[in-house]
């Protein structure tokens, strides 16, 4: 397997980290650690970016020097990556001799090459985005970068300039030979969009005079380095360019550079560009992911309205958070972070799935098979289904990990994990031990248990102690899995000793400040009935969709035919209604709101392609819509005089 090489951009040091800088961090080390896996050998860099306007600012505001004030604030990031078990193997810091050293030998190079060249410049500036732009490039006269709109300030002085533009043509060429230097696809669009304006040169320098906190230019001592030509730098100074010639052939060019979809055009213009001029190889992709977002804004210190990541791992655990991370964010796309959302997804995937497949599998094995992981009889229908998906869960995480797009590697697994919790309903162990049909048992126990041991396997990467406890409680030891052995169905060996059963991940209650408390359920009742009195707005909390997305849902009409109350469970009915031709059973959290008897004859709308669940160990088979009122009661949407089965738009 080839060489690998990640990177994620260095954090400005002076901010605090936030769920966005955690969700890049953690899905490289998601990436390194899959490729550590893999057999490949594997470097993971990460880092600050210490110079320039904003540290110089706040080392004032804290009346401390620059140097200073990023020695203190370093340390939030490098704790985080700490708790957060990151595994990077080196840390970045752009005030570091090793990397300023590279950055003038490259500015020295390229001017002694005519690269770079002075001139007066007169133009726009902005202070927080530290970039200049000519009056074409602004946006209602304010900075043009998505997200700022501040106001700019006019410049005029002499500075140093990069001969970017003559690179144009040969960028826009290089992009079109190479459809993975860019992903996703969609942003490679957006540079190619960007590169039909004509390119400007690229300014890389400060006079002193204005901004004195940065690498000084190694031919003029009165101006410093831009901070984005210093900070680019670091991808190829920490792993030893002009210093290390060895170090530094095995690893660049990067295999994978993650960035956040705001920072494209430095890594997908300046940066090429950069390289090219000082002939050094391109990255073989730069993969740019969507924004967090808090409701339909970006989360931003500004907005106020930032997520702790540090106490966030604190409260829900890291592994959870880990997982949350990479599994509720389509890389690539946007989404939005609330606590929420975040224990709607545990409870569904890791408490009523994967942990519940754990415990009920380790407490079989523990009272009828002596704590011993039992040996399978001969394989039958459900046995090869089961196998077929646990082999494809590990097919489809290689393929995702390779198309970047590992929240669909993660959703296999978790199919794979729901049909074994299918498979144990279906086969009834608890029945064929009481009926002494031991060796069907042991072939239940053990494909149950070996669902477990590959699903645990390709989850490693994603909450490696999580998976190392489960692992171990599987009786095949914390250390990190094989991965071919994750292909291979039958691996798990027979006869070896269980732990005790845990509870992996115990079910969370939704917090009484971001829940709907008395809202039984909520699962079941979509967002759409929150109504919204703004136009062009979704409702509060949730973002816009496309119409593409709501074609995904069906909703029809059923008619409910029996309505009761689901055993130990105060807030759930079980329904069964008609929907066309076909009867199915809905579970639905509305027992606090209707009495059974009041309902068989009412046509209601529901989602009728929803995957099918569990509530209180009854299966749900699709969502009834409902309407939340003010006073917290849930009414029905009901449809008159209409057949079941009608498609509802
Ligand atoms: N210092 C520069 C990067 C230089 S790399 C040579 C920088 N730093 S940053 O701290 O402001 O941002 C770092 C990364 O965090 C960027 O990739 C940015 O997209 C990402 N995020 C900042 N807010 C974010 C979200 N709300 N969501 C996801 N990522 C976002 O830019």
């Amino acid at each position: 397997m080839n060489r690998f090489y990640v990177t994620t951009p260095i954090y400005y040091v002076n901010a605090q980290p936030h769920i966005g800088h955690a969700y890049t961090t953690t899905l490289a080390d998601v990436l390194a650690r899959y490729h550590r896996l893999a057999g490949a050998p594997t470097f993971f860099l990460t880092g600050t970016d210490e110079h320039g306007q904003k540290v110089a600012l706040a080392a004032e505001k804290g009346l401390m020097t620059p140097q200073k004030q990023a020695d203190e604030t370093v340390v939030r990031f490098q704790q985080l990556w700490k708790k957060l078990e990151i595994t990077n193997d080196d840390f970045l810091r752009t005030t570091e001799e090793r990397h300023k050293a590279v950055v003038r030998k490259l500015l020295q190079d390229l001017y002694d090459s005519g690269e770079i060249y002075r001139a007066e410049y007169d133009g726009w500036y902005c202070v927080a985005c530290e970039r200049f732009y000519t009056e074409k490039d602004l946006l209602d006269g304010k900075c043009p970068e998505p997200g700022c709109g501040r106001t700019v300030d006019r410049i005029t002085e002499a500075n140093y300039f990069f001969r970017m533009s003559k690179y144009q043509d040969w960028l826009i060429s290089y992009i079109n030979e190479h459809p993975k230097f860019i992903l996703p696809e969609f942003r490679r669009n957006e540079t190619l969009g960007f590169l039909r304006k004509k390119l400007n040169d690229l300014c890389i320098s400060r006079p002193k005079s204005r901004m004195a906190w940065g690498i000084e230019l190694p031919f003029d001592p009165n101006f410093v380095t831009y901070v984005w030509f210093d900070a680019l730098v670091n991808y190829i100074s920490a792993i030893g360019c002009f210093a290390d010639e060895s170090m530094f052939r095995k690893w660049w060019p990067a295999s994978c550079q993650l960035i956040g979809k705001d920072i494209l055009t430095t890594h997908t213009v300046y940066w090429p560009t950069m390289l090219k001029a000082a002939g050094l190889p391109m990255p073989e992709t730069i993969f740019a992911h969507g924004w967090w977002l808090a409701g339909e804004s970006k989360m931003s210190k500004t907005a106020g309205n930032v997520v702790d990541p540090m106490a966030f791992a604190d409260k829900y655990g890291v592994d959870a958070f880990r997982y949350f991370l990479i599994a509720a964010m389509i890389m690539g796309e946007d989404a939005i972070f609330s606590e929420e959302a975040f224990v709607r997804r545990y409870n569904a995937d890791l408490a009523n799935d994967l942990g519940n497949l754990l415990s009920r599998v380790m407490k079989m094995i523990t009272t009828h098979c002596g704590g011993r992981i039992p040996s399978p009889g001969p394989a039958g229908p459900e046995e090869d289904e089961l196998r077929d998906s646990a082999i494809g869960a590990a097919a489809a995480m290689c393929s995702a990990v390779k198309d970047m797009r590992i929240d669909l590697g993660i959703g296999a697994v978790n199919s794979t994990v729901r049909m074994a919790n299918r498979y144990l309903e279906k086969k009834q162990p608890w029945t064929l031990a009481s009926g002494g049909r031991l060796a069907e048992l042991g072939t239940v126990l053990y494909s149950a248990a070996e669902t477990l041991r590959i699903a645990s396997g390709l989850l490693y990467p994603v909450m490696p102690s999580k998976m190392a406890e489960l692992r171990e409680t599987l009786g095949i030891g914390a250390a990190a899995p094989d991965l071919d052995g994750l292909s291979v169905w039958g691996k798990l060996p027979a006869g070896a000793s269980v732990g005790k059963a845990i509870s992996l991940f115990p079910r969370i209650e939704m917090p009484r400040e971001t829940g709907r408390p008395g809202h039984a359920g909520t699962e079941l009742v979509p967002a759409l009935q929150v109504a919204s009195a703004e136009p062009h707005k979704g409702p509060e909390g949730v973002a816009m969709i496309e119409y593409a997305d709501f074609e995904k849902v069906h909703l029809r009409t059923a008619k409910i035919l029996v309505a009761e109350k689901v055993a130990g469970a105060d807030k759930l009915l079980r329904l069964e209604v008609e929907v066309g031709s076909e009867r199915r059973q809905i579970v639905a959290g509305i027992a606090q709101h209707y009495r059974p008897e009041d309902l068989p004859g009412k046509t209601i709308v529901i989602v009728a392609n929803l995957k099918p669940r569990k509530m209180k160990g009854v299966e749900s088979n699709g969502m009834l819509l409902a309407a939340s009122t003010d006073d917290n009661k849930l009414r029905l949407v009901t449809v008159e005089s209409a057949d079941s089965g009608c498609v509802v738009k």
